[in-house]
């Protein structure tokens, strides 16, 4: 048997982790999420594979939105703008455009997916996945999933060099995207240390999450001044940070 000092010393995890829950402030109530499938996509920038992002569908919390998401994916043609490649087109598996879904998840944290959008009720095939927290969005756009590996790859491309407009000078392409068969439905939760996770392994200083919130910021005021434009058609929506061919 083993020395009781020992065996209270081996159990130090355990305490550090019992003292972090019953702590002030610590984050206890991580919302879940039910991933019901998944998809891949792989990455390219300037024609170099970066590597594949694989992303949970939350099916049970936005299933139309989902269903639209993985036809577009699955059926080849490759999400994003699928219509005129720049940034400015529509297209979804319900008309142009189809309304809101579930306006109720929160921007938590890094690696949601969700639907880009030019004002309420226009959403499409244009999609973003958060980098960090991004509260300003909040109950403006529907999220329906969440990347599950490869958030480094969508680092990445946060990080190639965007012109004036946003638009990556090199181009930014999803070569492949389709089904990543799964076994059973599992659940996913918000929990904020992933971003810490992800800034520490990136060595990245804290005033780089600071610019990336700016970025976003400039974003989302244009996406404001789209909401009172009459015939949006025409309008350019946001970009997302990648260009999707
Ligand atoms: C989302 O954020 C809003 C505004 O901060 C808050 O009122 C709402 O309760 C939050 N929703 C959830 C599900 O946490």
């Amino acid at each position: 048997m083993a020395h009781p000092a020992k065996s209270f010393v081996k159990m130090w995890p355990t305490w550090i982790a019992l003292s972090l829950l019953v702590s002030p402030g610590a984050k206890i109530h991580a919302a879940t999420f039910t991933v019901t499938s998944q998809v891949y996509m792989d990455i390219s920038i300037d024609g170099e594979q970066i590597g594949r992002v694989i992303i949970g569908l939350f099916g049970a919390e936005a299933p139309k939105t989902v269903a639209n998401f993985r036809q577009l994916c699955i059926e080849g043609v490759d999400g994003g703008d699928v219509v005129s490649g720049d940034g400015h087109g529509a297209i979804s598996i319900y008309g142009q455009y189809f309304e809101d879904e579930n306006l109720n998840i929160n921007h938590t944290c890094s690696g949601f997916l969700a639907m880009a959008n030019r004002g309420p009720d226009t959403n499409g095939c244009q999609f973003y996945i958060t980098t960090m927290p991004t509260p300003w969005l909040d109950g403006k756009h529907t999220i329906f999933g969440k990347v599950l590996d490869g958030q480094g790859v969508v680092h990445k491309v946060e990080q190639t060099k965007t012109d004036t407009d946003d638009y990556p000078v090199k181009p930014v392409i999803i070569d492949d995207c389709g089904d990543h068969p799964m076994g059973g439905e599992f659940t996913v939760s918000d929990d904020p240390y992933d971003l810490w996770a992800w800034i520490k392994a990136a060595y990245l200083p804290l005033g780089m999450s600071f610019s990336i919130l700016a970025f976003f910021q400039y974003i989302i005021r244009k996406l404001d001044s789209y909401t009172n434009v009459d015939d949006v058609q025409d309008e350019a929506v946001p970009k997302v940070p990648a260009k999707i061919d």
